[in-house]
């Protein structure tokens, strides 16, 4: 099936104060700091536009009087002065990078789908500027199979002399836009072979010599237990192993972060059927791991850092057929970790438990991340503004904090509670995959513990973003569907090294 789909992704630009010239823009946007008397704060923006519209723009103000300047609060004043038309007066709240990022989503979004040039003089500082070009672009994400197609996006100039981060903002936010590109197509086209294909054109199109691509399929999958009995209940196309590294002329010596994705194409649960059954709907998306990985990795070519970064998007689906697994099979991991599967619903550690093996035997690294969609205990805890990070290395937690709060793709810490491995342990294999006694709960936690035991000795973060992988309403700067979360997370952190 052959599907049109057009690319609505806004153009973005910058342009210094010296070229300012209004009769380029359909459309303004000016901010508004709250305060006991909201009025707008002088600049040369201001001036100039006041000039060219000939309008005061503070007592246009005094027409909303109940207006506080919260952020995301916006006031449309409708003009007509050559081709503009609109200028919007954005509230933008409390100057913390989530009030700044909530405006220029909501910003985003009175644009989104039309074809306004916009001229934003909301940021004036650096990482401002990064944070708003990155919102404003991904508010505006449109995905659709409709017949009839509106080939219309927004183009977003900002206004200052922000080329390198404007260009920054343009690499995180393509990023993330390709990873939700990934997550939102139907099942029915998306399968392992399918993400494959996707990886490679994406490896392609890079045309960096930085950047490879190995794909591992059928024989090459034997040691792959977790993969092959989980992919196999769908033998056509089956799993793949798609590795995609990122190392640069000069590389050997540098640090190396392994990342590894969940890539389930589509979760029905297998023959351990996934119930409430309306909840299958949304696994499509349980692949966005390997959708986030797979990007972040790609984005390397262009932002350089001294890393050396190999994505392991663990490709399958998990369907119910003749050759799905059964609750009670014993499967052999790589490097030959046995394993009693109770549950066939429970399909993510066991492909992450080969690529986790893998990477650590086979592939030495300094640092071994894991992104999955995994448990929906996750999305109990944190809800869908928190992704749920466990790891023994307090340093990376503070560092990954701190740049999932910079960057909107917020983590919390959360303890590998030793005390529960117990449940884990098998009469028949060396692990079950899952806690099936003592009712400890905290399915989170022991999805965690079960994962650990394949890492060896490696600094091991596990990302479970069940919660905050999709979002159930367009907000913010998500839309309904895949959020793409972790790619800015994993960007900034790996361009950090
Ligand atoms: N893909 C699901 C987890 C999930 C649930 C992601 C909701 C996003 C939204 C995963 O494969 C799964 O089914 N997990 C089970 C594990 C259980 C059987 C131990 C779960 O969380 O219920
Ligand atoms: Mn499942
Ligand atoms: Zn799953």
């Amino acid at each position: 099936m052959a599907h049109k789909i057009l690319d609505l992704y806004p153009k973005l630009t910058h342009l210094s104060e010296d070229e300012l010239d209004f009769t380029e823009f359909t459309a303004a946007a000016i901010p508004i700091l709250p305060g006991e008397k909201i009025e707008l704060t002088k600049s040369r923006f201001l001036t100039a536009i006041q000039n060219f519209t000939k309008l005061d723009l503070n007592i246009e103000l005094t027409n909303w009087p109940d207006f506080t300047a919260k952020a995301g609060e916006i006031i449309e004043v409708p003009i007509s002065a050559g081709t503009l038309t609109r200028i919007y007066l954005v509230g933008i709240g409390d100057q913390s990078e989530d009030d700044f990022r909530k405006a220029s989503a909501a910003l985003g979004r009175k644009v989104k789908a039309t074809n306004t040039v916009l001229i934003s003089a909301l940021a004036t500082e650096k990482a401002k500027v990064i944070t708003h070009s990155v919102a404003l672009v991904l508010s505006n994400y449109q995905f659709t199979f409709k017949s009839e197609q509106k080939d219309k996006k927004p183009v977003f100039i900002i206004y200052g002399d922000f080329d390198e981060e404007v260009a920054h903002a343009d690499l995180l936010a393509s990023a993330v836009w390709q990873a939700r590109n990934l997550i939102h197509t139907p099942s029915n086209i998306k399968n392992p072979e399918w993400l494959a294909k996707q990886a490679t054109a994406m490896v392609s199109a890079a045309k960096n010599s930085s950047l490879s691509i190995n794909i591992k399929s059928g024989r090459a999958l034997k040691e792959f237990g977790g993969l092959s009995a989980v992919g196999n209940s769908s033998p056509n196309p089956g799993p793949r192993l798609i590795e995609v590294s990122y190392a640069p002329k000069g590389s050997s010596n540098w640090p190396h972060v392994v990342l590894v994705g969940k890539g389930i194409t589509f979760d029905t649960g297998g023959i351990s059927l996934k119930r409430p059954y309306d909840t299958m709907v949304a696994m499509k998306s349980d692949m966005a791991g390997a959708a986030a990985v797979l990007c972040a990795t790609v984005a390397m070519a262009k932002l350089k850092p001294k890393v050396k970064v190999t994505a392991l998007l663990m490709a399958a689906e998990n369907a119910l057929s003749a050759t799905s697994q059964r609750p009670s099979d014993v499967i052999k991991h790589f490097g030959g970790t046995t394993v009693e599967v109770l549950n066939t619903d429970a399909e993510g550690r066991l492909v992450l438990a080969d690529g986790l093996a893998y990477a650590d035997l086979e592939l030495d690294p300094d640092y071994l991340v894991d992104v999955a969609t995994l448990t929906g205990a996750a999305t109990l805890g944190l809800g869908r503004q928190y992704a749920a990070m466990y790891t023994r290395q307090k340093t990376i937690a503070k560092k990954l904090y701190e740049v999932g709060s910079q960057v909107g793709e917020k983590v919390w810490h959360m303890p590998l509670i030793d005390d529960y491995s117990v449940a884990l342990e098998s009469d028949l294999a060396d692990f079950n995959h899952l806690a099936d006694k003592f009712g400890f709960s905290a399915g989170s936690v022991t999805a965690a513990l079960f994962l650990e035991k394949f890492v060896g000795d490696r600094n091991w973060v596990h990302l479970d973003i069940a919660g905050t992988g999709r979002s159930e309403t367009d907000a913010g700067e998500n839309v309904k569907g895949g959020t793409g979360f972790g790619v800015r997370l994993l960007i900034e952190w790996l361009g950090s090294f």
